[in-house]
């Protein structure tokens, strides 16, 4: 080989190293971020850990706080509002009802028929609004007015309807689905809003007072028969179809659960009577705070980030206004500690840009390319091209967000079943589990809000770990019932069973607590 020879084969040698050099360095490189990537995943599946033993922690830690929540006001962040409902509607309830339900970005009006026997709702019509985002921060006068000329405008249409067109006052069921301490049960003051409500005047304010004052002004004559939390007009429904029926829970933009008390154990309210000896009480579990819930630093986060810090802690972990952006946070760590999202997006980094419905959908993509999942980072985040495996890394981060949130609120149900002996603790043949003939007795708890009901995934994660942690053979015996739209038709079921015109608006309701059923 010539001199010239050598030296062009040297050149090739030394440039197909270089480049092979390249290649691997680029390999190594985009390895270590590959491996930081999933490495932010490991530690959040870490840091979300709910073995079944930490999920028993919860439960006892619930029970705990609700005893020190019917002990004395303020004794827990388990507030425990007294609902004042003593009895609910038994199907023996007649006549025409309204509600009006309130609690989230949109509000409903309806109107029921009952026919007197159980289960016979003759008729219902809804009509749903948007509430215009700028109210939710206004002031209670613009709320109300709005909330009430809508009201007013519904009743009109039925007015021309001769049928309906009634004489007696009309009464209404107001669900109001924020935390409210009661002071009747058709009165209540406003504690603080929850779910990205902010109406600074209103805190403090009589509720019904407030409505009572705008349809007054908006010319509609309607007297607020009660004030229920929706979670209250859940469990009404619920036992309405179902007497076996003792607790509500809600998970949907927020989340929250009330349940069947003795009224011996709210010792908050010694002397308390009802005619019952029970009472609805309204857990706002939002609030409910435990060391053993497995919090991340994302959720550290966000709590910081939010408008009341230290508040809803468990509702931060568990509700829907919150998990898409946990999701979002997780997605953003991971984009800044990699280039393999590409470029941060801006979007990225605004926050409840990833709402939960959307990460939903992300998490039931089940198609082979993730067709969804791309395309909803493409246009809820502004991250396109982003590759299949970082793809389905994106869909691990929504199944260990959803999964923690799920068994949570699992967790919770037990803790209420625990506190009413219905968890079967000490064996199947103990506690208040068994009826006065010794069989197993039935536990139904009414089930609403859009997370439970409409995310498979959820529902399917929640099941599970009710089962884990009570064993197969007592979970047989807890039924969690779909009870949709509770929330309104219970509040009316609750105004015919409050109703001034009804005579037997006492003989009309089962107590909530009759000596066959206390839990
Ligand atoms: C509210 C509760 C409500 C729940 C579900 C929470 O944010 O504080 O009162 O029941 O959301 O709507």
């Amino acid at each position: 080989m010539g001199k010239v020879g050598f030296g062009l084969a040297v050149s090739c040698a030394a440039a197909t190293c270089a480049i092979a050099a390249i290649l691997v360095g680029k390999r190594v490189r985009s390895r270590r971020k590959w491996r930081r990537v999933v490495g932010v995943l490991r530690d959040l599946e870490e840091a979300c850990e709910t073995s079944v033993g930490r999920l028993r922690q919860v439960v006892d830690a619930m029970a705990v706080e609700m005893h020190a929540g019917l002990a004395s006001e303020g004794g827990s962040k388990l507030k425990m509002l007294l609902t004042f409902v003593d009895k609910l509607p038994n199907g023996s309830e007649r006549g025409k009802y309204y509600a009006l339900d309130l609690g989230g970005t949109n509000f409903r009006v309806l109107r029921i028929q009952l026919g007197g026997k159980r289960s016979s709702i003759l008729s219902c019509d809804v009509e749903r609004q948007p509430i215009p985002q700028d109210l939710m921060t206004s002031t209670s006068e613009d709320l109300f007015d709005f909330i009430a000329s809508s009201l007013k405008q519904f009743v009109e249409r039925e007015a021309q309807n001769s049928e309906f067109s009634s004489v007696k006052r009309r009464e209404l069921g107001f669900t109001f689905s924020f935390p409210v301490k009661q002071t009747s049960v058709s009165s209540g003051i406003l504690i603080k809003w929850t779910k990205g409500f902010s109406i600074k005047d209103m805190v403090g304010k009589d509720v019904s007072e407030c409505l009572q004052h705008a349809m007054t002004r908006n010319g509609l004559d309607m007297r607020v028969a009660v004030l229920v939390n929706d979670t209250v007009g859940t469990l009404a429904l619920g036992h309405y179809n179902d007497p076996d029926t003792v607790a509500a829970v809600i998970i949907g933009t927020g989340t929250n659960a009330c349940y069947l008390e003795r009224t011996d154990a709210i010792i908050k309210c010694q002397g308390l009577l009802t005619t019952s000896g029970g009472m609805v009480v309204n857990m706002e579990w939002g609030n409910f705070w435990s060391s053993h819930l497995p919090r991340t630093s994302y959720d550290i986060d966000l709590d910081g980030d939010s408008p009341n810090p230290n508040d809803q802690g468990f509702e931060k972990m568990i509700s829907g206004m919150y998990l898409g952006d946990i999701v979002r946070r997780v997605i953003l760590r991971m984009s800044q500690e990699s280039d393999i999202f590409g470029p941060v997006s801006s979007r990225l980094s605004m926050p409840f840009i990833l709402s939960t419905p959307s990460m939903a959908d992300m998490h039931a993509d089940e198609s082979p390319e993730l067709i969804e999942v791309a395309r909803i980072l493409k246009e809820d985040l502004q991250i396109p091209d982003v590759p299949l495996k970082v793809r389905k890394l994106v869909v691990k981060v929504c199944d260990v967000v959803t999964r923690r949130a799920a068994r949570l609120a699992a967790a919770g149900i037990v803790g209420i079943l625990k506190k009413i002996g219905r968890d079967g603790s000490g064996g199947i043949a103990s506690g208040r589990s068994r009826g006065s003939d010794g069989k197993m007795r039935r536990t139904v708890v009414a089930m609403d809000g859009s997370l439970y009901t409409r995310y498979t995934m959820f529902k399917e994660y929640l099941h599970e770990a009710l089962c884990e942690i009570l064993g197969e053979e007592i979970a047989q015996y807890v039924i969690l019932k779909v009870t949709e739209d509770g929330s309104g038709i219970g509040a009316a079921l609750l105004a015919a069973s409050h109703s001034s015109h009804s005579s037997s608006s006492s003989s009309s309701s089962s107590s909530v607590v009759d000596s066959q059923r206390l839990p």
